[in-house]
């Protein structure tokens, strides 16, 4: 059997600090890498940075660096994420390294020599102020979408892959090797919209740009993103387009896979490939395209200050608990959710309620009862066997789910086996047992089976989740389990547990860590973005007096206030205004909890129009007094006064 097992990246543009979206494909490739490992498969991981391009040429001279100096600190900072989360790279290579770079244009060379490549002249629409070329479909209502100025049809001379000649050999290759494309659905888009109606040359040279590798044999011209993006998975490993590749290359390729976002399906299953046949290089034998982890209530933004970044949700939650929610954010191929909110919910559901509740209760009761030995006295019981049959299956079906990748529903096998063992707990009842002598050594082997099925759920969970998987592990005084002892049950023999074992996961108080998110992502908004809003506001036009005493201040006094269900911005309200109750939905849930105004007297717009909220009828509104940095405060008479008293 082949034991090799080359698994890759997309290397990710070096034009900005990647957002969780992107970490999630490191963190996805770390864990399959891992667990083949487990398998015990030789396996190289590489992954790496993308550095050429007009883009980043641009970001380069926004940001008053070299694009040297530019993609140095970037790609150092993608590195220092991919660190963070616990990546356990093999190879990190950068499209700058030299040899990189050489090989990139000896292969150019080559496929130019031999006829794949010929020059002609690339046709698009031209910027001449941002001089930028355009396609059709950039274009933003047929202006620069970058200055929004008028553009003009240009030529530019650029050489060109002939990729027609190869879509015959690709698509045979496609129905001879059906697993070649994950998820499958792929295929077929790939088949019917691309190599059906006929492949397109593809632009593999520019000279409107500098910020490239040279082509050797004609330097106004500079190697166009792909032909250099794309060969970084045999260069990185050795690969010479002169025949002298090295051993590495020769145990290493064809990779075994290449793991990368939907969006450059394309690119990796059409150019890819027939850029490997034209040099007569095995093709890889899988490519896995994930969906996309997208950010939940609008579109991440740095003028907002929301995007999320792996090294802030790391720095709150721990980076194992950032690993588990990214992988089972989304099932295979599909795309998955991520807010502050929801990864504090499924920290406390699965990894304080879960996990880190199952591991604490049983170190708790082997100290508690037996001075912290672990030994089975052999006292069976009907009621283990269910236990023990779901402990000893769980590998199995994590390494049937893990064939096709789908780390999610992997994941799901695992805490699978963590629930039943939590149930087990409450059918078993140890704190029954104990108060019965007789029934010590039944108790023994209860806190056994639950150590034992801990230690293989902890097994299978390392490559997911290594410092938990040891940790936890460590709590019990015992080591992690090779996958192939992992179908059998009573391994160890007796173990003694930690005296203060280590909290793997705590409950999080939602509204504690919310204000800690909202106060770091105020002080992020740029502030020229504060500043625009201010004068947004201070820009209103004038009124006259009647205009405004159209609008009805009162005062009115809280009685009752709750977090309206399914909303996390919400409040509702409960207000008497004199001898009126009124109700008043608030969109002021991440400023203020019930309890804070629960008695409060306040100022509301008493004649708004009333307005459905979240299905709620909202009466009024309140009024609030809001800072550059997003800071609310509601407003309150300055001394006590009657609900219900008019304000003018
Ligand atoms: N440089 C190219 C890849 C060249 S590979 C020879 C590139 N870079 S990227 O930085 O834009 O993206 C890196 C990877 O992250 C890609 O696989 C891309 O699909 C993936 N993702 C980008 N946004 C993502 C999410 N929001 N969620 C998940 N993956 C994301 O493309």
């Amino acid at each position: 059997m082949d034991k090799k097992f080359y698994i890759t990246t997309a290397i990710a543009y070096t034009s900005a600090k990647p957002h969780i979206g992107n970490t999630y494909e490191a963190i996805l490739a770390d864990s399959i890498a891992r667990f083949k490992k487990k398998q015990g498969f030789d396996v190289f991981l590489q992954t790496g940075t993308d550095e050429h391009g007009q883009k980043i040429e641009e970001k380069a001279k926004a940001a008053g660096k070299t694009p040297t100096e530019f993609v140095d600190s970037v790609s150092a900072e993608i590195k220092r994420l991919w660190d963070l989360v616990g990546v356990s790279y093999d190879k990190f290579i950068r499209t700058t390294d030299l040899d990189h770079e050489k090989q990139v244009q000896k292969i150019f060379r080559k496929l130019y020599e031999q006829g794949d490549i010929y020059k002609g002249s690339y046709e698009g629409w031209y910027c001449t102020p941002c001089e930028s070329f355009w396609t059709e479909s950039q274009l933003v209502d047929g202006k620069c979408p970058d200055c929004g100025r008028p553009v003009k049809k240009a030529q530019e001379e650029a050489y060109f892959f002939k990729m027609a000649k190869y879509a015959d050999r690709l698509l045979k290759y496609y129905e001879e090797h059906p697993e070649f494309i994950l998820p499958v659905s792929r295929k077929n888009e790939m088949v019917n919209n691309f190599l059906k109606p006929g492949l397109q040359d593809l632009c593999v040279s520019r000279s409107s740009f500098k910020w490239g590798i040279p082509v050797d044999f004609d330097d106004k011209h500079v190697v166009y993103v792909w032909l250099d993006a794309l060969t970084n998975y045999i260069t990185g490993i050795g690969y010479d387009a002169d025949g002298n590749s090295s051993d590495k290359f020769n145990k290493l390729w064809p990779a075994d896979l290449h793991v990368i976002g939907k969006d450059i399906i394309r690119f990796h299953t059409i150019y890819w490939p027939i850029f490997l046949m034209a040099l007569g290089v095995p093709l890889p034998k899988r490519v896995y395209g994930h969906g996309w982890l997208l950010q939940d209530g609008g579109k991440m933004s740095k003028s907002k200050g929301n995007v999320i970044y792996a090294d802030d949700l790391v720095e709150f939650f721990g980076r194992d608990a950032v690993r588990y929610y990214v992988l089972t954010a989304m099932p295979q191929g599909a795309d998955g959710l991520i807010s502050w909110e929801s990864v504090i919910e499924k920290v406390n559901a699965d990894l304080a309620n879960v996990l880190g509740n199952l591991v604490n209760r049983t170190v708790a009761m082997s100290n508690k009862y037996f001075g912290g030995k672990v030994e089975d006295k052999g006292v069976a019981e009907d009621v283990d066997n269910d236990l023990k049959a779901v402990a000893v299956s769980a590998c199995a079906k994590c390494c049937k789910e893990m064939e096709d990748y789908c780390v999610s529903d992997a994941l799901e096998e695992i805490f699978n086996l963590f629930r039943r063992a939590n149930k087990y707990i409450d059918e078993t009842a140890p704190w029954v047992l104990a108060k019965d002598e007789s029934k010590a050594d039944r108790l023994a082997t209860v806190l056994y089976n639950l150590t034992e099925s801990i230690i293989i759920g902890l097994s299978l969970l390392y490559p997911f989740m290594p410092e938990t998987a040891e940790k936890g592990a460590a709590n019990f005084g015992l080591s992690l389990r090779d996958f192939d002892s992992l179908d059998k049950f009573g391994v160890f023999s007796e173990t003694k547990v930690k005296e203060t074992p280590e909290i793997l996961f705590q409950r999080l108080d939602q509204k504690a860590v919310m204000d800690k998110v909202n106060a770091m992502q105020a002080a992020r908004a740029p502030k020229e973005t504060s500043a625009e809003k201010k004068t947004e506001k201070k820009d209103k036009p004038m009124i006259d007096i009647e205009d405004f005493e159209k609008v009805q201040l009162k005062v009115a006094k809280v009685l009752a206030c709750e977090k309206v269900e399914k909303s996390n911005k919400l409040l509702k309200l409960t207000l008497k205004l004199g001898d009126e109750t009124r109700t008043v939905v608030s969109g002021i849930a991440k400023h203020y909890s019930p309890e804070d105004l629960i008695g409060k007297k306040l100022v509301i717009v008493a004649n708004l129009k009333p307005a459905r909220l979240c299905g709620i009828e909202s009466q009024g509104m309140i009024v609030c007094a809001e800072n550059t940095e997003g800071k609310i405060a509601f407003l309150s008479p300055e001394k006590d006064i009657e609900d219900g008293s008019e304000i003018f």
